[in-house]
């Protein structure tokens, strides 16, 4: 199992930027799983209808941005830089590539990848790979007959998964 924990420098539960007026000053508590590892200056805001979640096994990498009631599936990896808009959703094994946007409320499929920069402003189905911006589905995408990147994310993610579950 990968390290997991929130590291010290991680700011977790602040207020919204913007404070929703309709729901007054209540703020939720974010709800971060014990196998979820969250690294240096990350932000994940607090909720305003409900709690910001981040899943089990997820590894959220240096200064991410999550917005506030932003729903982090499972086995989910947002490498460095990445934002994610408040209420947006991203379903389990989402992958974000390197400085990745995404707007608020859009919804991303459970296993899509995201092309590092990639600013993605509408729903994404699950399992493709979305690049550029505004992304678009990559033209050559064949990702399931496609040999994935090397780099065991989906052993290692099968494996902790089994331990987590134990
Ligand atoms: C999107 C991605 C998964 C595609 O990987 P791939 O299938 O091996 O892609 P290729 O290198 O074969 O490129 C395929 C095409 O997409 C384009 N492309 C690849 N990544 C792109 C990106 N992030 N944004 C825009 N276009 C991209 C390539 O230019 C190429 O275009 P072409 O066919 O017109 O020449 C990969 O490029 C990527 O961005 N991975 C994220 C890596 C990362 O940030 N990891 C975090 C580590 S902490």
């Amino acid at each position: 199992l990968k390290p997991r924990g929130v590291h010290v420098t991680a700011v977790i539960g602040s207020p919204p930027e913007h404070r929703d007026w309709q729901h007054g000053d209540q703020v939720h508590t974010p709800d971060i799983h014990h196998s979820a590892r969250v690294n240096a200056f990350v932000t994940v805001d607090g909720g305003l209808k409900s709690r910001t979640r981040v899943g089990a096994l997820t590894f959220v990498m240096a200064h991410c941005h999550i917005g506030h009631d932003a729903q982090i599936g499972d086995g989910c990896e947002l490498a460095p830089g990445t934002v994610i808009g408040g209420h947006a959703v991203l379903e389990d094994g989402v992958r974000c590539g390197i400085g990745v946007l995404v707007r608020p409320f859009v919804r991303v499929g459970a296993g899509a990848r995201l092309g590092a920069g990639a600013v993605v402003v509408k729903d994404v189905p699950a399992g493709e790979v979305w690049v550029g911006n505004p992304a678009r589905k990559l033209a050559a995408d064949d990702w399931a007959g496609r040999e994935r990147e090397r780099d065991g994310w989906d052993e290692w993610y099968a494996a902790s998964r089994a331990e987590v579950a134990a």
